[in-house]
């Protein structure tokens, strides 16, 4: 076995790019094909591929892409969004992993991205290099005759309709940017995003059918100004329809609009369960049905990761729930958000400088991290120890500051595999 020390980690040249893309397949169990190259290829425009070689042999893959996160208040800023992490089961345990984060946070730092993101498929490995997790999902199950939503009472198509996928294409960015704007936790949607999540260009060795599309109109601007995207089994049993329906994406700018959306999708003849995934856990959409408990919770999860690599601009970019200000003591042991700043916030923004004050709250960044969308509370963390009160009424200040009215998130369409019936 060949000594980890002279195992290369760098960037990925185009040479590279079919062993790179065989080495993540096996990683994430998706068989290889030709397509996957391709998908890999054209969607790498604004990315940074990292990969592991032993000797000419891949054994790791690593990429993060310029992303923009929507922090409270509404700015976007600029993040290293991480995806297609990879070690070859035959080379694991060894470090690369560890490797491979520390280059890549090191080059999001000098390129001055301020938070990195990912989703982690396994909750116990990021925390160790100052992750927290920042945003939360739902994922629900509707039943829809307890939804108690008669198909002929609500069937109210007036604002909504079935779209073919060119019409949803045009349409649908549109209306993810006007609600990406307005919602803390969301992540811009590229041009080769909505091509792969519509179906119009298969990611990896995924062979799903196209799925279906309504589109929700305004009704007095006749702008668009929801989306729906879902797939549907015909599923019978004994002369009885069971059809499970899955939403691959729910996204709407107004309540009214989302509402409606639902609705059409547990009307629909023949299906029994809804499935509705990827959703914050303070959605108000069970709260549409005639009886929201029958919309069961089948898991409840971190999502979203974050890391703060930049503290001062990273806090001075969100908008804080009263104007107070906070001395933080932060702990990074890879350095980069270490130091004791000057939180002063205020509902319509906030500046955060590198101070010699008595710090309030002695702060690690995987704590600060799941704080800064304002989906958790200091006084809670502080239990588990990587948050310490210096001040009496600190952490109650930090809660009032940070905490927002309504939980962040991020938004999700379903792409790849995490989408099986039943099976979160
Ligand atoms: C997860 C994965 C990338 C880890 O790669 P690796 O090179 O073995 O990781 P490292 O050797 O650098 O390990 C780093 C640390 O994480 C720990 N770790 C690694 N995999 C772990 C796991 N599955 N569960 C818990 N801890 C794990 C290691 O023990 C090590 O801890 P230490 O720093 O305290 O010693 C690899 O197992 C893999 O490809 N898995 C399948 C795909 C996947 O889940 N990718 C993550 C997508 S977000």
């Amino acid at each position: 076995m060949t000594d980890t020390a002279v195992i290369d980690i760098r960037p990925v040249t185009e040479d590279d790019l079919p062993a790179w893309t065989r080495t993540w397949g096996n990683g994430y169990l998706r068989p290889y094909t030709e397509s996957s190259v391709e998908t890999v290829r054209s969607t790498t425009a604004r990315d940074r591929l990292i990969g592991a070689f032993d000797m000419d042999r891949c054994v790791g893959t690593y990429r993060s892409s310029a992303q923009e996160l929507t922090v409270p208040g509404g700015a976007f800023l600029p993040a290293s969004a991480i995806s297609k992490v990879s070690v070859a089961g035959t080379h694991r345990r060894r470090g690369l992993l560890s490797k491979m984060v520390a280059m890549d946070l090191r080059g999001a730092f000098e390129r001055g991205e301020p938070v990195a993101v990912l989703d982690a498929a396994q909750y116990p490995l990021y925390g160790r290099y100052g992750f927290g997790p920042a945003t939360a999902m739902a994922w629900f199950e509707i039943d829809v005759h307890r939804a108690r939503m008669d198909p002929l009472r609500t069937a109210d198509t007036s604002s909504v309709l079935l779209v073919d996928a060119r019409e949803y294409l045009k349409a649908a960015p549109g209306v993810y940017e006007r609600v990406r704007a307005g919602q803390p936790g969301a992540l811009r949607r590229d041009e080769p995003w909505w091509q792969e999540a519509t179906g119009h260009r298969t990611g990896s060795a995924d062979r799903r059918s196209e799925p279906f599309f309504a589109l929700h109109f305004d009704p007095a601007s006749g702008e668009a100004d929801g989306l729906l995207c879902f797939n549907a089994e015909e599923t019978w049993g004994a002369m009885l329809p069971q059809s499970p329906l899955w939403i691959r994406d729910l996204i709407a700018v107004s309540p009214r609009a989302e509402a409606a959306l639902l609705r059409y999708a547990v009307t629909v003849d023949w299906v029994t369960t809804v499935h509705l995934p990827y959703r914050s856990p303070d959605t108000l959409l069970p709260l549409w049905l005639g009886d929201p408990r029958a919309a069961r919770v089948s898991a409840l999860s971190d999502y979203m990761w974050l890391r703060i690599l930049d503290t001062p601009r990273a806090l001075s970019a969100r908008t804080y729930g009263i104007e107070a200000t906070l001395v933080l003591e932060v702990a990074d042991t890879a350095g980069y958000a270490t130091g004791t700043w000057l939180l002063e916030g205020a509902r319509d923004g906030a500046s955060c400088t590198r101070t010699t004050r008595t710090p309030d709250l002695r702060i690690d960044v995987r704590d600060l991290s799941t704080l800064y969308l304002g989906d958790d509370s200091a006084t809670r963390l502080s239990v588990l120890g990587g948050t310490e009160e210096l001040r009496p009424g600190a952490l109650a200040r930090a809660d009032a500051m940070f905490r927002t009215g309504r939980r962040p998130w991020s938004p999700r369409a379903v792409l790849g595999a995490h989408y099986q019936a039943g099976a979160p």
